[in-house]
């Protein structure tokens, strides 16, 4: 009988450790929602002790989740879980996940502790976070890099303390397979009482080895898996949820396991959470890429249209991708864009449907064609979740050779007041951005500005990303529009008011500011 691997998603902790990810409530919510659908056996929705805001993300995520498990990241110090434990209150099946490093080098370097005194304290928080939750994962930071025997050792005493997961975590993607596997072989093999426990799997990517590292440990005993939706996560990221998933399902043959996740929903799942971290996910990623499906080389193109699985490995489909066959037009009808936007699977209240509505009049009335890639780019422009402090009414440019980018700008603000500016600059987006600055008078740095088109063709909808930083503090914002510099202004005033929302409005003095 096939091994049942249990999916462990780390996207709204690990992944949104990332910068400039910062989703705030309800956008974790929504990740959370979809991330069920997508039928992930543990959800852990943040770090309680961090911020009152990662606080009441996991509170509300606990709410809202029906069946999966919820969890919350803690020290293993007592405040921390005492922390945890009033966030995951509500959950149903809450699980606490607590730990300490063990490799010499966090030891050392980072607790200065020796590992006596690391492990008593490891033990100790297994006990404390028992008393609130019956499941509770220990995480062992750094296990890639840790002795061994001390790494059994802590294993077997917090497995005895009560802890019913536990982590191996490689935090600094250090380990090769064969290497890391061996360590979850030693842990099977050595660790007197492993069977009171499911051993878990916890993979960076720093050397592009997270999923083969994930793949050699289940191969080695490991039941769960932990990783992000698109692989996002600290540095280069965690183990990508879409490549370890289809990796066992492809390859059952060899692998003998199997996931819970209806993967009917990736592709939905990834749209969804790079569209509100505002990380791109790159063309040619595996599974999800624009391009994982494409065959560019005459051969190819032959060879699939004869036969897909020529070069096809995975049928499309099975990952929720498929080939448009609607397309709508402006005489398509309300009744039509509800119909498909609900095959695409989105799930919107009225007022949102009716904002999503009027953009899609608009767009259908400059293109010819409206595709799901431009649905998508509507939906995910109107149904932002980001509290709105200041709503771009009007934006003009005029540039071009020999003569001085400018741009007019109308904003409403908090306060319903309408407020218009012009400013120059070195080219219409600069000019743009220095018109805002005139009204908003929040600090901040441009540091990122991408622009990608939605679909093919002349008229097709440009969608800019971009990143503005203040502080310590990255801020993602992210618009679509058949005009270039009208979705740069979108954008621009999408991070500003994320900032604003992080903040608060900015402040008399700050209206003094330089920007
Ligand atoms: O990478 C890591 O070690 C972690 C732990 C906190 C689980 O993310
Ligand atoms: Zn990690």
């Amino acid at each position: 009988m096939s091994s049942r691997i249990h999916i462990f998603d780390t996207t709204l902790r690990d992944g949104e450790q990332s910068p400039g990810a910062s989703l705030n409530v309800p956008e974790k919510i929504e990740i959370a929602r979809q991330l069920e659908r997508l039928g992930v056996d543990i959800i852990e929705a943040g770090f309680p002790i961090s911020s009152p805001g990662d606080f009441h993300a996991v509170e509300e995520v606990s709410r809202v989740v029906q069946n999966a498990v919820v969890c919350g990241l803690t020290r293993a110090r007592e405040k921390d879980i005492d922390v945890a434990a009033d966030a995951l209150k509500s959950a149903r099946r809450p699980r606490i996940h607590t730990g300490l490093g063990v490799s010499d080098n966090h030891l050392r370097y980072k607790l200065k502790m020796t590992r006596e005194e690391a492990l008593a304290m490891g033990v100790a928080a297994v006990k404390h976070a028992r008393k609130y939750v019956d499941d509770v994962e220990y995480f062992l930071e750094d296990s890639g890099r840790a002795d061994i025997d001390y790494l059994c050792l802590v294993v077997e005493r917090v497995i005895e303390a009560g802890a019913t997961v536990i982590n191996v975590p490689d935090t600094t993607g250090y380990a090769l397979p064969h290497e890391f596997a061996g360590r979850i072989r030693a842990i099977m093999n050595r660790v007197p009482n492993v069977d009171k426990a499911i051993i878990s799997v916890h993979c960076h990517d720093d050397l592009g080895l997270a999923v083969a590292n994930s793949i050699e440990c289940v191969l080695a005993g490991a039941r769960q898996v932990e990783c992000t939706v698109n692989g996002i996560g600290e540095r280069a990221g965690n183990t990508s949820l879409e490549e370890i998933v289809m990796a066992i399902k492809v390859r059952a043959d060899l692998l003998d396991a199997d996931t819970g996740i209806v993967t009917q929903e990736i592709y939905k799942t990834s749209r969804l959470v790079s569209n509100l971290t505002g990380i791109l996910v790159q063309p040619n990623k595996a599974i999800v890429g624009a391009n994982a499906f494409a065959h560019s080389s005459g051969i190819h193109q032959d060879g699939v249209l004869k036969e897909r699985s020529t070069y096809e490995v995975i049928d499309p489909r099975d990952v929720g991708i498929h080939e448009s066959k609607i397309v709508l037009t402006a005489r398509s009808g309300r009744h039509a864009l509800v119909h498909r936007i609900g095959e695409l699977g989105y799930h919107l209240a009225d007022d949102k449907l009716e904002r999503v509505y009027e953009r899609f009049l608009e767009v259908a009335d400059r293109k010819k064609t409206v595709y799901d890639e431009d649905l998508e780019a509507i939906v995910a422009d109107e149904t932002s979740a980001i509290m709105v402090s200041y709503e771009m009414q009007q934006v003009q440019v005029s540039c071009g050779d020999n003569s001085i980018p400018t741009a007019t700008v109308v904003l409403k603000g908090p306060d319903g007041v309408v407020i218009t500016d012009s400013d120059h600059g070195t080219g219409p987006v600069d000019a743009i951005y220095r018109a805002v600055n005139r009204i908003v008078k929040c600090r901040n740095e441009l540091i990122e500005f991408s622009i990608q088109s939605v679909t093919e063709g002349i008229d097709a909808l440009a969608e800019v990303t971009i990143r503005i930083r203040r502080d310590h503090d990255i801020y993602t914002g992210r618009a679509a529009h058949s005009d270039i510099c009208v979705a740069s202004a979108r954008a621009y005033l999408h991070a500003l008011n994320r900032l604003i929302e992080r903040v608060g409005s900015t402040s008399p003095a700050e209206a003094l500011d330089q920007v």
